[in-house]
């Protein structure tokens, strides 16, 4: 049962973009189980580079079917706008089904987002601002609008419907603008003609796909750490990025999981706010975030850096299972005399291997380093395992070591050759 996931192992960003359009050239799917268009994933391919926020990147492989699964948020306008982009551009080469049962992200969701930020001031959670919360919690308040509501005579009064009760909330409690429901229709409305004959009925597409063996890559967006329950909350998204949402989020089993790829950064970075052990807002976080172009793929927010913290990285491998992880970006430490390393935290005294995602004690967890000498020569043109400095080699053990998972790819750069497989 070939189903390979692809999980962030921290708090998002961590290159499974360029990990996913790899590993797509040998399947037969790809499936994207939750978030929206929060997500920002990276690909560059013969030379140009993609960017894909709700499209799996698998739609540039020839023939390829991918999926926009159940436990996704599906902004309309964005979906439009990728697939209009990606075939202006002539690289539109698979084929994308969108499940009936994947929620709609609307114009006021987007505005619902804005203005519980702005009103949360200081203890703001710094969100993508795409609406994915405020969609989610009408999921779950069962008010939600589905992809398949598309499909439906009524869906313009569904639509204008949903903005008008929205108006309550917004005009009584954040005594904001009113969205016009005639609006909000004219700008979902001219998406209906192109995404209408992708809604299918994936659970069926899916579960046919599995009962022919057919290869299957699950990808995942944002982390680990960002996941609504197991994450650092508040400070999270509002889906669950790990495994047991891959499962949740497309209607595979436990059973037919085969491999399931832990991506980490060598270091660390979060955008927005939320507890962060090892963030260095010294010179050496600041060689990180130039060195590794680190700014936020869809609001461009400058993201926070700092060394790779392992009692998290144990945390993600525990919970998701990890049969093996991929390494990304060591190129961004190639020029550091020594690399820092947590392998613990101290708190009230104590040692800790083990986090406590409770924000306000994990906000005090100082954490214990260990120095590992750095390897001091350029690695990004290296392809092979053989190449690879002893230093960089001995990091990679620890952090197996440590994690509880084999590594089995280290990234070397963005490029989707700069990949060495161990
Ligand atoms: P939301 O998902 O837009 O509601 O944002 C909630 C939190 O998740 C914020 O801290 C965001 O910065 C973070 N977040 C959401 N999507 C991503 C992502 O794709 N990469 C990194 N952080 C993300």
């Amino acid at each position: 049962m070939p189903v390979t996931t692809i999980i962030g192992a921290q708090w998002g960003d961590e290159g499974k973009g360029k990990l996913a359009h790899l590993l797509a050239a040998d399947q037969d799917y790809v499936l994207r189980y939750q978030g929206g268009s929060n997500a920002g994933h990276t690909v560059i391919s013969d030379g140009q580079t993609y960017k894909f926020n709700l499209m799996p990147s698998g739609m540039l492989i020839d023939g390829i079917r991918c999926i926009l699964c159940d436990g996704v948020v599906a902004n309309p306008v964005t979906l439009a706008w990728e697939i209009e982009n990606l075939r202006r551009l002539g690289h539109y080469r698979g084929e994308l089904f969108v499940s009936r049962h994947a929620h709609l992200v609307l114009p006021f969701h987007k505005t619902q987002d804005l203005y519980f930020e702005e009103a949360k001031g200081n203890s703001a959670i710094g969100t993508t601002k795409q609406g994915i919360g405020p969609a989610y919690a009408d999921k779950y308040f069962r008010v939600g609008l589905r992809a398949g509501d598309m499909l439906l005579p009524d869906f313009e009064a569904r639509v204008k419907g949903l903005a008008s009760r929205k108006n309550v909330l917004f005009g009584g409690y954040y005594d904001r603008d009113l969205m016009d429901p005639d609006a909000v229709w004219a700008e979902v409305q001219p998406t209906l003609e192109l995404l209408a004959p992708l809604v299918k009925d994936t659970i069926g597409m899916v579960r046919h796909a599995i009962s022919e063996d057919a290869r299957i890559l699950l990808e995942g967006a944002q982390g680990t750490l960002l996941d609504i329950d197991y994450g650092t909350y508040p400070f999270v998204t509002s889906s669950h990025p790990i495994s047991g949402g891959a499962l949740l989020g497309t209607g595979i089993s436990w059973r037919e999981l085969h491999r399931v790829v832990g991506v980490a950064k060598a270091y660390n970075t979060r955008v927005g706010a939320g507890p962060f052990p090892t963030e260095d807002t010294g010179p050496d976080g600041q060689t990180m975030a130039k060195t590794g172009a680190e700014f936020g793929t869809v609001s461009g927010r400058p993201r926070r850096c700092g060394w790779l913290d392992l009692p998290l990285l144990r945390y993600a491998t525990q919970l998701n299972g990890f049969t093996e992880l991929a390494i990304m970006k060591t190129d961004v430490l190639d020029e550091f005399e020594r690399i820092k390393v947590c392998v613990a935290y101290e708190i009230d005294g104590k040692r800790l291997d083990w986090p406590d995602m409770a924000p306000e004690v994990l906000e005090r967890c100082q954490p214990v380093y260990e120095e590992l000498p750095g390897w001091k020569v350029s690695t990004s043109s290296m392809r092979s395992e053989g190449e690879l400095p002893s230093e960089l080699s001995d990091y990679l053990e620890l952090i197996a070591r440590e994690a509880g998972a084999p590594v089995r790819i280290v990234s070397v750069g963005a490029d989707r050759n700069a990949t060495i497989m161990l």
